[in-house]
């Protein structure tokens, strides 16, 4: 029900941001209120029973839902950045991209050591960054609680890396 109606709002954009890719456009999702409530309550349905102390939102598109569903579900939103973003003092972690390399950041005081942070994000493509934000919460000492997004492209394998971090896999529109 929710996966139809989010596919019937994206758009399919061919080449875009390069030959080959078709990308994935969730904005007309955006321009839908009462489709943006149906996907935050999808969530929050299908999180019940698992403990999450905050939600971690990746930059960019992550933040969107994330701030909204953490507010939804009465806990902290704190956004993973990417380098030289945020102003008080960070953890980063690098990682590697189809070419060359990415970093993300946290605030070192964006969670409490043993916390259980929701990893969340509009897409689950290959994995990568959430896999390196994964990390880098673990290194900070908290508990991955599990994953969200809206969309995954199941073709490429985002599911087999990221599931043996953390089991619980939120996706709400799966290509
Ligand atoms: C896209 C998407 C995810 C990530 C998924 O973000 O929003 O964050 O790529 O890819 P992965 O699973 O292979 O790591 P992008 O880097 O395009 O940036 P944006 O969110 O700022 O638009
Ligand atoms: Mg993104």
């Amino acid at each position: 029900m929710i996966a139809q109606q989010i596919k019937a709002a994206i758009r399919d954009i061919p080449d875009f941001p390069k030959p080959g890719i078709i990308f994935k456009d969730i904005t007309p999702i955006l321009k839908n209120p009462e489709l943006c409530e149906n996907i935050i309550d999808a969530f929050v349905e299908q999180l019940q029973g698992t403990r999450i102390d905050a939600v971690a939102g990746i930059e960019s598109r992550g933040f969107l839902f994330g701030l909204t569903l953490a507010t939804k579900l009465g806990v902290p939103f704190v956004p993973v950045r990417k380098a030289g973003k945020l102003p008080f003092t960070i953890k980063q972690k690098a990682y590697k991209l189809e070419y060359g390399t990415a970093t993300i950041e946290l605030h070192t005081d964006a969670f409490e050591p043993g916390q259980h942070i929701l990893l969340h994000d509009d897409l689950l493509a290959t994995g990568g960054t959430v896999t390196a934000a994964s990390e880098l919460i673990k290194e900070m000492g908290g508990v991955v609680a599990g994953f969200s997004f809206v969309v995954g492209l199941g073709f490429l394998n985002g599911k087999e890396r990221i599931t043996p971090i953390c089991d619980k896999l939120v996706v709400l529109a799966d290509y």
